[in-house]
């Protein structure tokens, strides 16, 4: 009897002894004699703790910092990974690409949106194609070329809601998706929408996927999706170039023109520049305005303020006036809004960067390869920067220096920082602006919301929209 008890606990205890060793060898693997690495655990061979912080989310992360502080390593999605949530050493990483400190985002992203990306190209060449996306989004654009087709846009898009359920989670990623089309590829656009819509959004889901080049996986079928979005936007090239007497005044228009325009780019990368501006605006406008939305139905006295904001417009305009950059301009509580539903939801919980060569950083060794993630979550709910963290208010931003504070990282810091933060803003506040004139709206109710790793609600956001004038 004592034999057949003691079976089964010499097996636990041998389990045991072997996963302690499996853990230790892993961080012994990974140990350096060139210099100290920063605290924290690899966790199991291949995995690392990847399980952990899918499993836990944010708390990984809290309770990691609790133990072994602000920087430390662990081993997540397949790398080893330094996570920093240090706002000085933040600062440094993002400011130093040149010293080595490069993008690090994973396989998958980098194959589906092309080698020229701007995520995959550094020095000269990342300055080279900046510079050309900044020309296509400087403030003279917006006010001239891109405003009135986001006014446009918005008009059409917010039509004929009145009385119905709608599903507001759908409807803003169509909106950032239609709505950047259309400042792409103008008259075009309509007719070329509907497969590429398919298609993008297909892309978009290989981009968050493993890279396992199987039949059925989402990184086969975003493979493919890219290629057939390379065809498309090749034969617009193609048909724009045979009737070259006509000027198109949209973004691909200007990166085709060859007069005057100081960036020339190939084919290749006039298409991953247009995959890029799609793709970096896509997620982070549609998944703003949706909490947006979410977060003015909760705190009637926000949607108030804002209303006021925007009815005031309205009423120095005739009905069919657009919205223009004085208008946008003067939606300061609506840009307080926007920092604050980007703030207090976490549209973007950090960014991904990867070591060129072995560095010090920090007091310690950081080998060549190794990811850091630039953890900027913690930063959105700290009370000492942000007192009441978990409370949505929107004054807290109407203080002009709060915006311009080290540790305000939303649109990210750096040689990155966002290039389409004004665009991005001005597509939101046209947006609400026709929104929270023509309707008031209320929840269905029962939907669920998941915040890590991304914003989304799985089922949809449903609410019923009835006009305002009724
Ligand atoms: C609310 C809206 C937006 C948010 C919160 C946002 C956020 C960010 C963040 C955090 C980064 C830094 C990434 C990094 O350092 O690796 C970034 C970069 C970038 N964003 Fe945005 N973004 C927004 C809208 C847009 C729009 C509308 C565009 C379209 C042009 C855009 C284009 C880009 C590009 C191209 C980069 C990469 C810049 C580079 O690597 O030099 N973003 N964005």
């Amino acid at each position: 009897m004592a034999l057949f008890m003691a079976i089964p606990l010499l097996c636990f205890a041998f389990l045991l002894c072997f996963c302690s060793a499996l853990l230790k060898w892993n961080d012994v693997k990974h140990r350096r004699k060139k210099g100290l690495l920063p605290p924290g655990t690899m966790g199991w061979p291949l995995f690392g703790e990847t399980t952990e912080f899918l499993k836990q989310g944010p708390n990984f992360m809290k309770n990691h910092r609790a133990r072994y502080g602000s920087f430390f390593k662990s081993h997540l999605l397949g790398c080893p990974t330094i996570v920093s949530m240090d706002a000085e050493i933040n600062r440094y990483i993002l400011m130093n690409e040149a010293k080595g400190i490069i993008p690090g985002y994973p396989k998958s992203m980098l194959d589906i949106l092309g080698k020229c990306n701007i995520a995959a190209v550094h020095g000269s060449t990342h300055k080279y194609m900046r510079g050309a996306l900044l020309s296509l989004i400087s403030p003279t654009m917006i006010r001239d070329q891109l405003l009135p087709k986001i006014d446009h846009f918005m008009r059409t898009h917010l039509s004929n809601w009145n009385q119905n359920v709608i599903n507001i989670q759908h409807k803003t990623k169509e909106m950032a998706f239609l709505s950047s089309l259309k400042q792409i590829a103008g008259i075009e656009s309509a007719s070329i929408a509907k497969p590429f819509m398919t298609e993008f959004f297909k892309l978009v889901l290989g981009t968050l996927s493993l890279p396992i080049d199987l039949p059925g996986t989402n990184y086969r079928r975003g493979i493919q999706a890219r290629k057939n979005i390379v065809n498309i936007l090749s034969k617009l090239l193609e048909e724009r170039r045979a009737s070259d007497e006509e000027i198109h005044l949209d973004m691909l228009g200007c990166l085709m023109r060859k007069e005057g325009n100081r960036y020339k780019l190939t084919d290749e990368e006039i298409i991953d520049l247009i995959i890029t501006i799609m793709y970096s605006g896509y997620e982070t406008v549609s998944t703003t305005s949706m909490m947006a939305v979410k977060y003015l139905h909760d705190h009637p006295k926000v949607l108030e303020e804002l209303r006021k904001e925007h009815l005031s417009i309205r009423e120095r305009k005739q009905p069919d006036d657009p919205i223009n950059c004085k208008d946008l301009k003067s939606m300061r509580f609506t840009r307080a809004v926007i920092y604050e539903t980007s703030r207090l939801a976490t549209i973007v919980n950090g960014v991904l960067r990867k070591t060129t060569h072995d560095m010090e950083l920090n007091g310690y060794l950081i080998p060549k390869g190794w990811r850091i993630y630039v953890y900027t979550r913690e930063i959105n709910y700290d009370p000492c920067l942000y007192p009441d963290p978990l409370t949505f208010n929107p004054w807290r931003w109407l203080d002009k220096s709060v915006e311009s504070q080290s540790h305000f990282l939303i649109f990210g810091g750096g040689t990155r920082q966002c290039p389409g933060k004004e665009l991005g803003i001005a597509e939101i506040c046209t947006f609400l602006h026709y929104f929270v004139t023509r309707y008031r709206w209320e929840e269905v109710g029962g939907d669920k919301l998941m915040k890590f790793p991304r914003v989304e609600a799985p089922n949809g956001l449903h609410i019923r929209v009835s006009s305002l004038s009724n």
